[in-house]
């Protein structure tokens, strides 16, 4: 991963950070800093910010944060070595390769192939007479040829080392194999197939890689569905099942379904916009990557608790972004005996046909409707009791709407629903807006109160030890960015002096980059420390500090860190007295001054 110093200098310099962002974020002056949407987390007004003159950006609102090469690792879910390639790319420079680097590129790689050769053998069988009972299985779902074929499905044969064997024989490893989690080590150490006797459904990202597998049983068994664990190429959380076909979709929204076999109906049926997160809650990196194929969102999971659970989740995530929600809700179904039952989309399409989901989807409510429903169905409205205590919950609901012209519509709504004057609804929703005010209020004054938990890192790992003297680091951190020449020619601390490691760490690396000629800038700090770690100096750099009194604030930033330094050396050997004392003092309960 060791790229030149020098190397990486020169492409700092090449990318100017405002020119990177641009491409992704409308930016516009505000000062000496550009300010817009975060790119990062769904918001409305702009709280990301990006400073020329230190190059480096910073997010108020998700604290996002860091130089030019952790903007691209951000925004395009790179690796290091790889947000390097992509930036030397843009300016047009070449990349002097490190061995380990073109090995780790090479592993990637050598997985995703394998991922595709697995891929195409599953595909193969399917044709072949091992694939009957797959092949069986489909016809029963009423699930097409063609259809099949597009999603690449396969099917894995009922024996135990059929795919080992096959991708051994291609010249794949059995560490390889392990690593793409297509085969499994028993207790003895001996390998054999993950998938056995499954319907498979490759899973491919929008670049085109089969990045991993989902899979079904045939029949009723357990576990119903079989998916890879997390590997180097496949993480849950930033991909979506049928994205890879959906992001051509000439449909103007994206629908979210919760199974993978709804979004194939859903395909076959014309709905060339439906994906799946497989398994799992919508996630802020899906919503990123939705954002870059669509504007609108319908969301359609099931009908049940679980359904209803998961669609508030996601609203909750989108709620205030960009997006405009919708809320797709499949009616349950009467059998034969009466029962209501949930039905998912692909049962919905198959028992009422793709032209009765195109009316749902028409008819789908907006993000505020659904949760108004929600609520209206848990009170029996012939009751006045009820009544009232419909119309407090709704209120609060609706106090809690960012826009007044989103307030004011759905406060009339609300008050047919209740059948109470429009009047009298809108007090109940001023009344609530204010107790929401006030509660925040509370909440701002609290935390005001704790000045201590407010300068702790948002990151446990990164936590202090000493807030004293990290503050005072955190000072020396600052100046050194702003204005090098207050310091003295000989570093004036040592990195052990600093209570926090990584700011220490931090520390060396910015005056090394000073002592070799270069500016100590956020982007020294690229490639030696992790991406949270970066966000977190980044914060503390972007924070005000007066150039000044520069000097004077060095000096005591200095005294400060030295002092509680030499309590720790001298400390260590005292500590256990002075513990003793005190804990005695507080058996006796005095607690007076000596
Ligand atoms: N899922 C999973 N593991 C399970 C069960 C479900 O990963 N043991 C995921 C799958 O991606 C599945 C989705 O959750 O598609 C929804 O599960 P479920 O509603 O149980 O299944 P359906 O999609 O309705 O599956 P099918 O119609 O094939 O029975
Ligand atoms: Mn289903």
């Amino acid at each position: 991963m060791a790229f030149p110093q020098s190397f990486l200098d020169e492409l700092i310099a090449r990318n100017d950070i405002v020119d990177v962002v641009s491409s992704y974020v409308q930016l516009q002056r505000k000062g000496g800093n550009l300010f817009g949407l975060c790119p990062f987390h769904s918001e409305k007004t702009g709280s990301f910010s990006v400073s020329p003159d230190k190059q480096i950006y910073y997010c108020f609102g998700c604290k996002k944060g860091g130089g030019v090469v952790n903007f691209i690792m951000d925004i395009e879910n790179l690796p290091f070595p790889d947000a390097v390639r992509f930036l030397a790319k843009r300016a047009g420079m070449e990349v002097p390769e490190e061995e380990g680097d073109r090995e780790a590129g090479r592993r990637r790689q050598r997985l995703l192939d394998l991922n595709r050769d697995a891929a195409r053998f599953y595909y193969q069988l399917l044709q072949q007479p091992e694939g009957r009972a797959v092949r069986e299985y489909l016809d029963r779902r009423q699930i097409k040829k063609a259809t099949a074929v597009k999603f690449g499905m396969g099917a894995s044969p009922d024996a135990w080392d059929v795919l080992l064997t096959a991708m051994t024989k291609k010249g794949y490893t059995k560490s390889e194999l392990l690593q793409a989690g297509l085969v499994v080590q028993n207790k003895n150490g001996g390998l054999y197939d993950k998938f056995r006797n499954r319907l498979m459904l490759p899973v491919i990202d929008t670049r085109g890689d089969v990045v991993a597998f989902g899979s079904r049983v045939l029949d009723k068994s357990e576990p119903k569905y079989m998916n890879s664990s997390e590997t180097p190429v496949y993480s849950k959380r930033r991909v979506l099942y049928g994205l890879n076909l959906a992001k051509k979709t000439k449909r103007p929204n994206i629908i979210l379904c919760e199974g993978n076999l709804d979004i194939v109906t859903l395909h076959q049926a014309g709905f060339d916009n439906a994906v799946a997160s497989m398994g799992t809650a919508l996630t802020v990196e899906q919503t990123r990557l939705l954002s870059r194929f669509t504007k609108e969102l319908v969301l359609c999971y099931d009908n049940d608790n679980a359904g209803k659970i998961a669609t508030e989740r996601a609203l909750q995530i989108l709620n205030g972004s960009e997006f405009s929600v919708k809320v797709l809700q499949l009616p349950r179904r009467r059998t034969a005996d009466g029962e209501l039952v949930k039905q998912d989309a692909d049962d919905f399409i198959k028992n009422q046909g793709p032209d009765a989901f195109e009316r749902l989807l028409n008819g789908s409510e907006n993000g505020v409707e659904f949760r108004m429903s929600q609520v209206a169905g848990k009170y029996d409205f012939t009751s006045d009791e009820s009544r009232v205590a419909y119309c407090e919950e709704i209120s609060n609901l609706l106090a809690s709407l960012p826009g007044a012209v989103e307030r004011e519509i759905y406060t009339v709504r609300a008050a047919e629903t209740a059948g109470t004057s429009p009047d009298a609804m809108k007090l109940e929703v001023q009344r609530a807006f204010k107790r929401r005010v006030a509660k925040e209020k509370r909440a701002e004054l609290r935390k005001d109160l704790n000045p201590a938990a407010q300068l702790q890192p948002r990151e446990r790992a990164l936590r202090y030890e000493n807030i004293r003297s990290a503050r005072a680091e955190e000072g020396v951190l600052r100046l050194l960015t702003l204005d090098e020449s207050v310091f003295p020619p000989e570093s004036p601390l040592r990195e052990e002096q600093f209570s926090s490691p990584l700011l220490g760490k931090a520390y060396s690396l910015l005056w090394q980059a000073k002592c070799e000629g270069r500016s100590p800038t956020v982007s020294c700090l690229t490639g030696h420390l992790s991406g949270e770690e970066i966000a977190h100096i980044t914060a503390i750099c972007q924070q005000p500090e007066s150039a000044q009194n520069a000097a004077q604030a060095l000096a005591d930033y200095i005294r400060i860190i030295q002092a509680e330094a030499d309590k720790r050396a001298g400390g260590a050997a005292i500590d256990p007295l002075l513990a003793a004392v005190e804990k005695n003092k507080d058996k006796k309960g005095t607690g007076g001054k000596h």
